[in-house]
């Protein structure tokens, strides 16, 4: 018996890994996170197979429902949005498992932020404009920000930005952001990214709160950062005409010449 956590996407169905959706057609128990996965995932389920919404359930109850499919001997397909690396309470999950002695496997899926930028046709790196892309949230009533990771240490560096989970809070991220990035540097809002009401709005630092209005949906991510929409950046050098690489070598005297 191993418990199968699986990463089901930011929303649409159909985007989810083959391993994923092979897993839930194979697993007789389904426990999946029902505020953002899609109902379309469950029709992976077998027929007859035991679907809990864990949306309402503590993890004291999440795990008696996996300990009471363990002692069946039954696999479970556990169903958390998105990936599992980011704010999924996988962790947790796991450790409970690893008392248990239960085990476990995990599989990848599309992170709302990839998704979100896909939404958006963009490169969140861009040569000379950023090379990193930071993964963030602000406070939230159940979490507390780590001292150090604030807004402002991060906007210091220029990365870009995909802050989550902070919609709510949109006027104290410009705040935040505003003396770091100028008032002029690119932001970019998706709602529920890859849903059929998916919802994209593109401004600026200082034009941002109007342009969004009174939109209350919370599933949204914030992405800012000059590599949002730019235009004037370089070219990769890595598909330049004269790189001299492993795979490409180049000129009388490549640096790396090719195997004979
Ligand atoms: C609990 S976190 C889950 C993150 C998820 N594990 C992931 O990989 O993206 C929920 C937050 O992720 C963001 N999010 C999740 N799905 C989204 C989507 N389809 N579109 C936009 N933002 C999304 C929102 O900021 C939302 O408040």
């Amino acid at each position: 018996m191993t418990v199968h956590f699986i990463g089901a996407g930011p929303g649409a169905p159909d985007l989810i890994t083959l391993r994923g959706r092979d897993l839930i057609a194979a697993c007789p128990v389904c426990l999946y996170a029902g505020s953002l996965v899609p109902d379309a995932l469950l029709s992976h389920c077998p027929e007859g197979a035991h679907i809990v919404n864990t949306a309402r359930l503590s993890l004291d109850e999440i795990m008696a429902e996996i300990a009471q499919a363990h002692a069946k001997g039954q696999d479970v397909a556990r169903l958390h949005s998105g990936d599992l690396s980011v704010w999924s309470a996988m962790g947790e999950q796991l450790r409970r498992l690893r008392e248990m002695e239960i085990p476990y496997d995990v599989t990848p899926g599309v992170p709302s932020f990839a998704a979100a930028a896909a939404t958006l046709a963009a490169e969140l790196t861009l040569p000379g404009v950023a090379q990193s892309v930071v993964l963030t949230r602000t406070s939230g009533r159940a979490t507390a920000m780590p001292e150090g990771e604030t807004l402002s240490n991060f906007a210091r560096t220029g990365a870009t930005l995909a802050i989550h989970l902070s919609i709510h809070i949109l006027d104290q991220v410009i705040a935040d952001l505003t003396p770091h990035y100028g008032p002029d540097c690119p932001v970019a809002v998706v709602w529920r990214a890859s849903w059929p009401d998916e919802r994209v709005v593109k401004a600026t630092l200082s034009t941002l709160q109007t342009a969004i209005g009174a939109e209350m949906e919370r599933t949204a991510l914030i992405l800012v950062g000059h590599a949002i929409g730019a235009e004037d950046f370089g070219e990769s050098r890595l598909y330049a005409g004269d790189y001299d690489r492993r795979f490409r070598p180049v000129g009388t005297e490549p640096r790396f010449p090719e195997e004979t």
